[in-house]
């Protein structure tokens, strides 16, 4: 029976349209059966809509900081669903325990780092500030520690004289759109 797969977003969501692509592929064990945005102005969403997957957008603003409340609401907006596992992809909301622990063991994110290096925001511009040759990707099992769950993959992208963050993105967020559907079959089929 194939896993039932929610994407969490707040962008264009072009990671969460890699993932939903590869899940296109019989073999692949997991469907997208959702799309979610804290955003209603999401450009994913669309994405989500054309390729015919449900989508739910959550607004946090509402919520005015009650994250209890907020995080509440997104696994209410869950349920009809019954979602297997969640996929945060460009999702730029902190998650507290409260929601972590309901779905520990079963939620995947990748962030534009080579973590442990560089948890949190402007990855790019603080690696190229820090001298370092290497930038890049990775895909974790989420935790309550901010960016600090167990490393399940990883890809290195040189950083290479006069880079800027926006070409080192660039070829990172390439790099994402092939590690994150890998990561995921696997992490389905384990
Ligand atoms: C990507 O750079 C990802 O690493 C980070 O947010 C961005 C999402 O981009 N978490 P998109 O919305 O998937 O295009």
């Amino acid at each position: 029976m194939s896993k039932r797969v929610a994407i969490f977003i707040s962008g264009g969501g072009s990671n969460m349209v890699a993932l939903a692509t590869a899940m296109r592929a019989p073999e692949f064990g997991a469907i997208p059966a959702l799309v979610l945005a804290n955003n209603a102005g999401a450009g994913g969403l669309q994405k989500a809509a054309a390729m015919g997957i449900a989508t739910e957008v959550v607004d946090h603003r509402p919520f005015k900081g009650d994250r209890p409340a907020f995080e509440a609401a997104l696994l209410a907006a869950l349920v009809p669903h019954n979602i297997d596992i969640i996929c945060l992809a460009g999702f730029m909301r902190v998650l507290t325990p409260l929601f972590i622990n309901k779905w520990r063991g079963k939620m995947l994110n990748i962030h534009p780092s080579l973590l442990p290096k560089y948890k949190g925001l402007h990855t790019h511009q603080r690696a190229i500030d820090a001298g370092d040759r290497m930038g890049g990707v990775s895909v974790h099992e989420v935790t309550a520690e901010l960016d600090g769950g167990p490393l399940l993959a990883q890809i290195k992208v040189p950083i290479t004289l006069g880079e800027t963050a926006e070409t080192l993105a660039a070829k990172v967020l390439e790099q994402e759109h092939l590690l994150y559907p890998k990561v995921l079959k696997t992490f389905v089929n384990r």
